[in-house]
Formats: C-alpha cells, sequence, structure tokens
C-alpha cells in the first residue's frame, strides 16, 4: 500500500512543488512507483514536469467533483515509475464549488481507494493555503513533509500549519503524522541559514531532514524544461540534494516496516 505523503506550507515559495516535483522523480528513480498529485491550481508541479508527458486528458479538479476516477486523469511523467495526476487552473473554483458538497474533506482520499496499491509513494503538492484542498490533501495523507525555506520568518506562520494538523488528526485523520521537516534554498555561506536552520532543529528536533536543499540555480531552471533536476542537469548539486533526500524518505519508511 502506497504511502500518501502530502507537502505542505501555506506559505507561498519556500520549496512546496519543487520538492514534489524533485522528490517524486527520486523515488522513482530509485525504483518505487510513484504517483505525483498536483493539487495546486497553479498548476506548476505539472509544467514542471510536463515535458515528459505524452497527452493529458482530465485534472484532479474533475476527480475532486465525482466527475472522473483518479485513474482516468493519471498518465506518466517521462521517467519509469513515474506518474502524474496533473491540475488546472479550474481547480481554483473547487474550494467553492465543493463547499455544499457533502464529504467534501475526503475527496481525494475517496478517490485514492482504488489507486494507492498500484503505488510505493504517493505525494501530494499543495496550494499555498490551509483551504479545502490542503485539508483534502492532509485527510488523503499518511504524513505531511514541511519545507521551510531558510529566510526571515521561516517559522513565522508554522504555528498555524500545526494547528491545521492538529485539527485534521482530531476530526478527519487520527493517524496523520509528521513525516519531516525540510530545509530548503539553504545558503551555507549566509548566517541567517545557519541561524535559520538552528531554530528549525530546536523546535522540531530529529523530525528535520539531515539533507539540506540548497540554493541551487538548476533546481530554479529546470521548471522552464518542463523536468526534474535529475533529468535537466543530473550532475547539479540540486539533483544531489534530492536525491540524498529520496534515500531519507526511503530509509525512514523501510525502518517503519522493519
Ligand atoms: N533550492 C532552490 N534553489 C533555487 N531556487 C529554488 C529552490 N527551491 C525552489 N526554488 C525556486 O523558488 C521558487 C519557489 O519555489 P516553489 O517550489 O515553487 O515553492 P512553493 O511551491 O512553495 O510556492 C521557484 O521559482 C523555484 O524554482
Ligand atoms: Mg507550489
Amino acid at each position: 500500500m502506497g504511502r500518501v505523503i502530502a507537502v505542505a506550507n501555506q506559505k507561498g515559495g519556500v520549496g512546496k512543488t519543487t520538492t514534489a516535483v524533485n522528490l517524486s522523480a527520486c523515488l522513482a528513480n530509485d525504483g518505487n512507483r510513484t504517483l505525483l498529485i498536483d493539487l495546486d491550481p497553479q498548476a506548476n508541479a505539472t509544467s514542471g514536469c510536463e515535458a515528459g508527458v505524452d497527452i493529458l486528458d482530465g485534472s484532479v479538479y474533475e476527480v475532486l467533483l465525482g466527475h472522473a476516477p483518479l485513474e482516468a486523469v493519471i498518465c506518466s511523467a517521462g521517467i519509469d515509475s513515474l506518474d502524474l495526476a496533473p491540475s488546472h487552473i479550474s481547480l481554483a473554483g473547487a474550494e467553492v464549488e465543493m463547499a455544499a458538497v457533502l464529504g467534501r474533506e475526503k475527496r481525494l482520499t475517496e478517490a485514492l481507494v482504488t489507486v494507492r496499491a498500484e503505488y510505493d509513494y504517493v505525494l501530494v503538492d499543495c496550494p499555498p493555503s490551509l483551504g479545502l484542498l490542503t485539508v483534502n490533501a492532509l485527510t488523503a495523507a499518511d504524513s505531511v513533509l514541511i519545507p521551510v525555506q531558510c529566510e526571515y520568518y521561516a517559522l513565522e506562520g508554522l504555528s498555524k500549519l500545526l494547528n491545521s494538523i492538529q485539527l485534521v488528526q482530531r476530526y478527519l485523520n487520527p493517524t496523520l503524522e509528521i513525516e519531516g521537516v525540510l530545509l530548503t534554498m539553504y545558503d551555507e555561506r549566509l548566517q541567517l541559514s545557519k541561524r535559520v536552520a538552528a531554530e528549525v532543529k530546536s523546535y522540531f528536533h530529529d523530525k528535520v531532514y539531515e539533507t539540506e536543499i540548497r540554493r541551487n540555480v538548476s533546481l530554479a531552471a529546470a521548471p522552464s524544461f518542463g523536468q526534474p533536476v535529475i533529468l535537466y542537469e543530473p550532475r547539479s548539486t540540486g539533483a544531489d540534494n534530492y536525491r540524498r533526500l529520496a534515500g531519507e524518505v526511503g530509509h525512514s519508511q523501510e525502518a517503519a516496516v522493519a
């Protein structure tokens, strides 16, 4: 049964999509059957691996509104073992359209029932809000991976995210765990990066991944070519960082199963 990991932080620009795309690609490259679900109406994860996609047929919008099964919108994404459930700008209306729908928080959970077994990992790229789309992701997930940008105010807003996680645990998904906290856009030359890293570690302790994602131009450039960094620039620091992260995520999964 696939492990479902929501990549969430209501702050924009912290590296959620970069992490969802590149961690998915690296997990798939390690031989794990991996599904990337793009739950952000901006569809950045979809365009970030678009070069490998042959045909986009529908999006998670139709799935959440009950107009199509998840299987119907899944396409292969250019790496063996990597599949994508694409987003579309129409998803921007979904939160409003779903407001009066029965079981609205569990639409993704339900859609995953028939496909989970096909995968080792399902990663969900969340939008930068704590609205109904993110709640759907947290409700469907086994765990949440939180990217934290090594910048001023990194921890600001995290208590809100943790509060949402607690509410979802209480009312919708009691077994939801924190998968890990990931330091992104780390710059070892900056005291600020080191300070933020220390602060995040003092708060989340061993939940913080040993792998830090460095600030790296290849990671920023790869999406404009529609490719994960391991295809665009396999020897870059960014590719190396995400391969190491995939190793850590895979290792903790093995430890949990053993
Ligand atoms: N490690 C990194 N090094 C350089 N640029 C990065 C890195 N991570 C993300 N970016 C860039 O920063 C911007 C925001 O990242 P993104 O993953 O889209 O954040 P989010 O999904 O949280 O909004 C994007 O332009 C992305 O290419
Ligand atoms: Mg994003």
